[in-house]
């Protein structure tokens, strides 16, 4: 393994945008398939991996959501859940804030009682074993009404005590923060973080309304920030975190290659960006993985891994104790 692999492992991290429905691998899917009898348009995990080839975000959500229906009981859940937390203490992912969809479950029968039982275990077990830091948020598909968005804000209550922020995911295109700014207001008032995706495949405008309208504290993805430099200029003044995940932004075509990833141009320019898996094997990686190929291609240095683990530490919604430890370690300068 390289040095610089080595190097960023020893970084304490935080990952701030994961789906853990996305962190399912190929032959997960195809094991519960078996287990549960569900049809698929695949006969082995090759087949899926091949299906891998995007074009675009919702390309990919179409196979994301086949996979899901896999996940049926709380087991599942489990399993899924402390397979990633295993990857983060292998990577040192020191925290990490999931998020989960409840809807792609509920609309196939599967309650809450179920899913949220078996991130708990999860979440619990990894705490237990290696002290694993970890919360959730749950995050509305925005292509489905704003009703149901209501409706599953409803059915969380029981489970609050186990999810710190609501999120917003989905086809973005087309689906605005406005559809949603009602649904934010009740969120904030029982007390939830928020955030939103805004600014993968949708203009500036839609960070700009996440902003403003839905008021969350970071931005899911936003490279398309830089298509407005009065938008940047704001986001550089008010430090806003912007988790970016480049295999995800290549692998849906955001941009052509990882050589063209603006990243470091973000990094330069002194935004409050992070790097993230969001759906690591859809994408073809982990965290780690993001790191060597924004080594290898973009000529990532250490320092930047450095200056980026301490973006994503600040940026965590994790008490000032902790975020003030884990600073502390980062100071180490680079071999
Ligand atoms: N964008 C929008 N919705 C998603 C994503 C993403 O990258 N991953 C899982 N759901
Ligand atoms: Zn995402």
């Amino acid at each position: 393994m390289s040095e610089f692999i080595d190097y960023v492992r020893s970084l304490p991290k935080a990952e701030l945008h994961l789906h853990i429905e996305g962190t399912l691998e190929p032959s997960m899917l195809m094991e519960l398939a078996k287990k549960h009898q569900v049809d698929l348009p695949y006969s082995t995990a090759a087949d899926v991996e091949r299906a891998y080839d995007f074009e675009d975000l919702q390309s990919f959500l179409d196979l994301y959501y086949l996979g899901a229906s896999v996940l049926i009981d709380e087991d599942d859940f489990y399993s899924l859940m402390f397979r990633y937390l295993e990857r983060c203490r292998d990577e040192g992912i020191v925290h990490t804030e999931m998020m989960f969809d409840p809807q792609t479950h509920t609309e196939r029968g599967i309650g809450f009682s179920v899913f949220m039982r078996g991130f708990g275990r999860a979440i619990e077990d990894a705490k237990g074993q290696w002290g694993q830091s970890s919360s959730l948020i749950m995050c509305f598909l925005r292509h489905l009404p704003e009703e149901s968005a209501f409706e599953t804000l409803k059915a969380a209550e029981p489970f609050k005590s186990q999810i710190m922020s609501i999120g917003l995911d989905s086809s973005e295109l087309g689906h605005p923060p406005e559809k949603f700014e009602r649904v934010y207001a009740a969120a904030s008032l029982q007390g939830y973080r928020l955030v939103a995706h805004a600014g993968e495949e949708g203009p500036p405008a839609y960070i700009v309304d996440a902003l403003d309208r839905l008021k969350v504290e970071r931005i899911d993805h936003g490279v398309r920030c830089l298509e407005d430099p009065e938008l940047v200029e704001r986001l550089v003044k008010t430090k806003t975190p912007l988790t970016v995940c480049p295999l995800s932004n290549v692998r849906l075509c955001v941009f052509e290659t990882m050589a063209d990833h603006p990243i470091r141009q973000m990094l330069k320019r002194g935004l409050n960006v992070t790097v993230n898996a969001d759906d690591p094997p859809y994408f073809g990686g982990y965290l780690l993985d993001n790191f060597e190929a924004l080594h290898r291609e973009l000529g990532l240095t250490m320092e930047d891994a450095r200056q980026l683990a301490v973006n994503s530490i600040r940026s965590s919604f994790i008490d000032e104790a902790s975020c003030a430890g884990w600073l502390d370690q980062l100071s180490v300068p680079t071999p």
